[in-house]
């Protein structure tokens, strides 16, 4: 289990300057550039003190942030945008807060600030939240002392983040330093490479680990830091054998377990690495598999380390169980990777080559060689075998953690109470440099021993995360939902609800649900489900697009223009529209067919109807489940 850090403490007024850098993060990026900002300001600024901030710890209660915020000097703020533009879990209270609350006028006139967004270029609402603060809190007369920094991910975040605190650092040194020491230039700052303490245990000590490893069941809480044990009860290929990919439905058994879910939800899966990376990695480390260990973010008698950002270390285990469970080994290094690959690499050579790759001057490079050819980490450490490092520094430096990986549940509790339904295309490409890439999760998914087949079944600690992807309260609204491929997963959910609604008694209104896949005898997943929704009345009406049967493509979206009059109907009656999917091609597609539909069957000119689609986004009726 993964153990929060405590909330930091408050302030003593010893007449020092105080900073305050607040974080938004999902993955844990944005909390480590929060982190690093900290650390390396630290070093240059002795005479101000600094404070990091979970902004989900900064105040329990909305009327605590207005009165602490009202106090910060000089703040920053490190935000992530997700999926359709929104916020991370951790800042959507804030971001809720500060955004959509009360007119409170020029109130923030005291405070300093600078704003570090984390986005992704590829997606329609690029760095949305970051964006949104910056302006807002220049809006409510706080200053702004840089430009708002605008992190790609698509690109390199690194060096985005590089290249912002280039323009922080003057205004510090304006800010933080004596009249004196500001005017002489403040001396370059070498990142201090993380590390964790280590101990080493006996063997004996075994199940004790194993047991610490696993999930307690029954907790009151049972979220991404308190995981559930959850058993694979069914796994079933959805695809014909006449594809060349696969779709994997799996359903987690929740009896029993505390963990509850509504439809249209996201269930976090923590897998576990394949045997084979997780073999490769073993090789590359050097190091005993059977090594039993802890980390620790502090010293012996308690204090801190001091080294830089370290996540909070993961529970005792063997260095197999790390690797498999906690190591992400398949993603390309970061930059801060190869510096610390390269501080411990023997051959004097193979270091220099890693800290260029890092530097500036081999920027085109990295880029190349590393991101273009998604070369993974494991990749890299087979062209650099003089490095290794030690465990507390690959557990805090080079390997990132291991995330859990989200799927829209494809059941309702309805139907399903004691299962969780996942639909999930398997990942399997060759990329640039001739490796097969599988996907972490997917392909466990695929591997997975169902109870069905053997008592020892596969298992994986599981959380749900809340969405706001939900059917109308009222029953009689008309639904239009959009999904091709697994797009269709929270639909089938959706559809097992109303059929349980229609069964109830419950009158249904009118519900269209758009889907698509290439070739019917390939791919159209879940086809007779579909048709007994239909059969059953849950359903009003089913249209499939085959994109690889005719001459030509059909997509969705080609069939929703087929249907515009249909469509445009449903929504003049107060109607929901849903999409679900691909993020970059499909629902951007459908976001401009939609527009187009509106646009033509509402006689609007194309301001008008991009402000009545803004207007349906804004009162919750058009919404969308995107990656
Ligand atoms: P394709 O693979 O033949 O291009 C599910 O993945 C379905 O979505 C497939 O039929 C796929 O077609 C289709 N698809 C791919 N890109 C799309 C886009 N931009 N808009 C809508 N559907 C798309």
């Amino acid at each position: 289990l993964v153990v929060k850090e405590p909330p930091q403490e408050e302030f003593v007024d010893d007449g020092k300057k105080k900073v305050t850098v607040f974080f938004g993060t999902q993955t844990g990026t944005a909390e480590g550039f929060a982190k690093a900002l900290v650390e390396e300001a630290k070093a240059r600024y002795e005479k101000a003190v600094f404070k990091v901030v979970d902004l989900d710890d900064y105040g329990a209660a909305d009327d605590e942030y207005e009165k602490k915020l009202k106090k910060e000097d000089l703040a920053f703020f490190f935000l992530a945008t997700y999926g359709d533009g929104e916020p991370t879990d951790n800042a959507a209270r804030f971001y809720k807060w500060f955004t959509e609350g009360k007119e409170r006028g020029e109130w923030l006139q005291g405070m300093q600030y600078g704003v570090f967004g984390l986005g992704n270029r590829q997606y329609e609402h690029f760095n949305k939240i970051a964006k949104v603060v910056d302006e807002m809190l220049a809006e409510q007369g706080a200053k702004r002392i840089v430009p708002v920094g605008l992190g790609d991910d698509d690109q390199c975040m690194e060096d985005d983040f590089s290249a912002w605190k280039e323009l922080v650092w003057p205004e510090l040194d304006q800010l933080l330093l004596d009249g004196d020491d500001a005017n002489t230039v403040s001396t370059p700052y070498t990142a201090t490479i993380p590390e964790y303490r280590v101990v080493f245990h006996d063997k004996e000590n075994e199940t004790l680990f194993e047991r610490s490893v696993s999930t307690a069941n029954g907790n009151a809480i049972i979220d991404a830091q308190h995981p559930c044990r959850a058993n694979v009860a069914v796994t079933k290929e959805l695809h014909t054998p006449a594809s060349d990919r696969s779709c994997i439905h799996l359903e987690f058994d929740i009896a029993g377990t505390g963990l509850s879910y509504e439809t249209g939800d996201h269930v976090g899966v923590f897998c576990e690495n394949l045997l084979e990376t997780v073999e490769d990695a073993l090789n590359l480390l050097g190091l005993a598999p059977e090594t039993y260990f802890s980390l620790h973010s502090d010293k012996e008698d308690g204090t801190p380390l001091g080294t830089g950002s370290l996540p909070p270390p993961f529970p005792p285990c063997s260095l197999r169980t790390a690797v498999a469970r906690y190591a992400d080994l398949l993603n390309s290094p970061k930059k801060s990777s190869l510096l610390a690959l390269a501080a411990h690499a023997s051959d004097p050579t193979e270091a220099d080559r890693l800290r260029h790759l890092a530097s500036p001057a081999g920027k085109d490079e990295y880029a190349q060689w590393i991101v273009a050819n998604q070369r993974s980490l494991l990749e890299v450490m087979a062209e650099f075998p003089s490095a290794k490092p030690p465990l507390g520094v690959f557990f805090a430096a080079v390997a990132p953690r291991l995330q859990p990986r989200y799927y829209s549940i494809s059941s309702s509790p309805r139907m399903n109470p004691d299962r969780i339904h996942v639909t999930c295309a398997l990942v399997y490409e060759k990329t640039p440099t001739g490796r097969i890439h599988k996907g972490v999760c997917s392909t466990w998914i695929k591997n997975a021993v169902p109870l069905t087949k053997s008592d020892d079944c596969s298992w994986a600690p599981i959380f749900v995360r809340l969405s706001n992807f939900k059917l109308p309260t009222d029953a009689k609204i008309p639904i239009i939902m959009i999904g091709p491929g697994t797009g269709l997963a929270p639909f089938r959910g959706f559809l097992q609800e109303r059929l349980a609604l229609k069964e109830d008694g419950v009158e249904l209104g009118p519900s269209l649900f758009f889907f698509g896949c290439r070739n019917r005898s390939m791919d159209f997943i879940y086809e007779d489900e579909l048709n007994n929704f239909v059969e059953r009345g849950a359903l009003s009406e089913l249209v499939v697009a085959f994109s690889r049967e005719g001459p030509t493509k059909e997509y969705v979206q080609h069939k929703m223009v087929q249907k515009a009059s249909d469509i445009w109907e449903m929504i003049s009656e107060g109607g929901y529209l849903y999409v679900c999917g691909d993020a970059k091609g499909m629902a951007r597609d459908v976001h401009r067919t939609l527009h187009t539909i509106v646009q033509e069957q509402g006689s609007m000119d194309s301001s008008k109807a991009e402000s009545f689609v803004k207007s349906l986004q804004m009162n919750g009726r058009y919404l969308r489940d995107v990656w």
